[in-house]
């Protein structure tokens, strides 16, 4: 059973978002804490109508028995429209029954330095659907932080390592 579950959020092939994810799950690591990643890319995902968890793809059935077995999350969301992107949105509608009442940091990557707010639609549908409390601070990044597929910015390395530190302090706290 991990205490953190990790959720990347992104789709693509070539994602940075999988890069912030990858940072986390190295500090988390770090501080000791049980891990594991929830890739989107793998997962078989219908869109979400509302029917019960046992008719969704086994892989959702064990995400979602996951998730329900953590004490917190990280999610990883890729900017779409100045907000959440689709798939994400929709993985969490589907499982947002298990996040209830628990902590998560977000790792938000965007392409441009304007959409930071896109963080403040996700950590709002996690506090008001699950009662989710985000964590602080919420990691932000974008193209320029990057050398393809390689985080370059201290800036956003050191975010990551405090994000996960306060994270780690919390479940201790709990525990
Ligand atoms: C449909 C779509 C919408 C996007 N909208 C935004 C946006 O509103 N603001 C922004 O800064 N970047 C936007 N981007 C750029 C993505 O945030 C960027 O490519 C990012 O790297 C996506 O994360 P990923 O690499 O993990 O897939 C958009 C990209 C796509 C494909």
């Amino acid at each position: 059973m991990s205490q953190v579950v990790l959720i990347q959020g992104s789709l693509n092939k070539e994602s940075r978002t999988a890069v912030l994810v990858q940072h986390a799950e190295e500090e988390l690591k770090r501080a000791g804490l049980g891990v594991s990643v929830l890739d989107l890319r793998n997962l078989q995902m219908e869109f979400c109508d509302g029917r019960s968890l046992k008719e969704y793809h086994p892989d959702m059935q064990k995400a979602f028995q996951a998730m329900d077995n953590a004490q917190a999350f990280v999610i990883g969301m890729p900017v779409y429209c100045y907000s959440v992107s689709g798939p994400l949105k929709n993985f969490i509608d589907i499982t947002s029954g298990a996040m209830e009442k628990k902590i998560a940091g977000i790792l938000c990557n965007a392409g441009g330095k304007q959409s930071y707010m896109a963080s403040a639609d996700l950590s709002n549908i996690l506090a008001y659907e699950s009662h989710v409390t985000t964590m602080q601070p919420i990691v932000y990044s974008s193209y320029e932080d990057y050398d393809d597929q390689t985080l370059t910015s201290d800036k956003v390395k050191s975010k990551i390592r405090e994000l996960m530190d306060h994270l780690a302090r919390q479940l201790k706290n709990y525990s």
